[in-house]
């Protein structure tokens, strides 16, 4: 009886840690913006973001809030790709912070 007890209790363990897993990886982090950045944005705005191809503005000195980079990251301006469709709105939320840690 004991034993069925501690694998009750070491299997709500484990199925505790696996759900918070599963909703940990749903959720935008600078982890995963840097991830997203190098794939999709190094291109115009470089490595560091002070690349300036094709007018692609210096992202260390961005004055612009996180709501308003998640703005232009998806629906673009005029030479940056809207990138609404290609990204999904976790990505989109990531990549944004990201950038504001760009200094
Ligand atoms: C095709 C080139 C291109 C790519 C790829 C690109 N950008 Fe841009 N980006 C630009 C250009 C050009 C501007 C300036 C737009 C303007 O204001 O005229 C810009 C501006 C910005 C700004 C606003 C800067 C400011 O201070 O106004 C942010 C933030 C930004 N980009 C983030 C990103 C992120 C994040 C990605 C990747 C998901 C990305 N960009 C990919 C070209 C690009």
């Amino acid at each position: 009886m004991y034993k069925l007890i501690i694998s009750f209790i070491l299997l709500a363990f484990v199925i505790a840690c696996a759900s918070k897993e599963s909703s940990s990886s749903g959720a935008p982090s600078v982890a995963e913006g840097e991830q997203v950045f190098k794939k999709y944005c190094i291109l115009c705005h470089g490595a560091d973001g002070k690349l300036g191809i094709n007018g692609a503005k210096d992202l260390t000195v961005c004055k612009l809030t996180q709501e308003e980079r998640e703005a232009q990251v998806k629906k673009g301006k005029n030479a940056m790709t809207p990138f609404e469709g290609i990204l999904n709105e976790t990505q989109i939320k990531s990549v944004a912070s990201y950038t504001m840690t760009l200094k």
